[in-house]
């Protein structure tokens, strides 16, 4: 398979789709030695610190950790919303110091502008980079194909189920032709069987275009069925605890989670992620032992 062209990611889905096999593993994503810091009331209050790891192109990382670790932190310096404390971001070999059009971002929350179809919503962002709006609309169309909702582009976000919602937002990500794909807790709002559907079309999706993709979720389950590697951040200290290599063989299917493998790896996580805790070294009072009547009133 020859490299792809330097323009690949101008080019339209069906173009792009051709290079869907290359798993190269050129770096793509290279996170040096950063550090963030919050002011608190006590004081600075170090999130994370040392934190350094590469990421290959076409990679599916998924990021996890306890909640308050930093995994939102971390992606929205690496989006360019928030600044580093100290160290760096580099995506293609350039710091990341803002917000720019190589990165796409997919939130929990629906982020679609309520008053414009989905068409128009996935044509936004291109008319907004200077495309002229026919072709931005036939650019879109095609995105809007590629998330199956061509029956869909003239209607409005209200009109759509969450599980919809969350693939205009993916195609309209993908239709700015990101090289990272940032997305935090982007099926977290969704029922688990929508949630199913989304993990198995977003590695349809990943799997025929060039895109390199940083997934958080808090659910081991989708952290396994999504990635090549999964990133394990701890809290108090914070920082990378682990990146571990994911042995579930590809193509990947939600039967899966039931296989030795998938079960070693989620036992490994939860291990990871809930260390048993120290005697003594546990902040929640014990639950007082308390005799009730059938009414509920206490006694002696
Ligand atoms: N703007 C902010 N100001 C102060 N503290 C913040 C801010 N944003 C996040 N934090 C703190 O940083 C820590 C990590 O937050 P976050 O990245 O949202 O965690 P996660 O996404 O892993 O649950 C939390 O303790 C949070 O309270
Ligand atoms: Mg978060």
């Amino acid at each position: 398979m020859p490299d792809p062209p330097a323009d690949y990611q101008k080019q339209s889905p069906e173009t792009a789709a051709r290079f869907c096999k290359i798993r190269s593993r050129d770096i793509i994503l290279s996170v040096r030695d950063l550090k963030k810091t919050f002011p608190s009331p006590e004081g600075e209050r170090t999130v994370f610190d040392h934190l350094s790891f590469d990421v290959h192109r076409r990679e599916l990382i998924t990021i996890i950790g306890p909640s308050g670790c930093g995994k939102s932190t971390f992606i929205r310096i690496a989006a360019g919303l928030d600044e580093a404390s100290g160290g760096a971001i580099l995506l293609d070999g350039q710091p990341v110091t803002g917000p720019g059009p190589d990165r796409g971002m997919v939130f929990q929350g629906y982020t679609l502008f309520p008053w414009l179809t989905v068409k128009r919503n996935v044509m936004f962002g291109l008319e907004m980079k200077g495309l002229g709006s026919l072709q931005a609309e036939s650019l879109a169309r095609q995105w809007i194909a590629m998330v199956g909702l061509a029956k869909f582009e003239d209607s409005y976000p209200h009109e759509l189920s969450g599980g919809m919602k969350q693939r205009v937002a993916i195609a309209r990500a993908l239709a700015n032709e990101p090289r990272l794909l940032i997305m935090d807790e982007p099926f977290g709002a969704l029922d688990s069987q929508t949630r199913c559907r989304m993990q198995t079309h977003l590695l349809e999706i990943w799997k025929k275009v060039d895109i390199t993709i940083l997934f958080i979720t808090h659910d081991l389950d989708e952290a396994i069925l999504l990635s090549d590697r999964v990133l394990v951040l701890g809290v108090n200290p914070g920082g990378l605890l682990e990146f571990i290599e994911n042995p579930v063989p590809r193509p990947r299917h939600p039967s899966q989670i039931t296989s030795p493998e998938f079960l070693a790896l989620k036992a490994r996580l939860d291990a990871l992620i809930h260390p048993p805790a120290d005697e003594g070294d546990d902040d929640l009072l014990p639950v007082p032992m308390v005799k009730l009547t059938v009414a509920g009133d206490e006694v002696e």
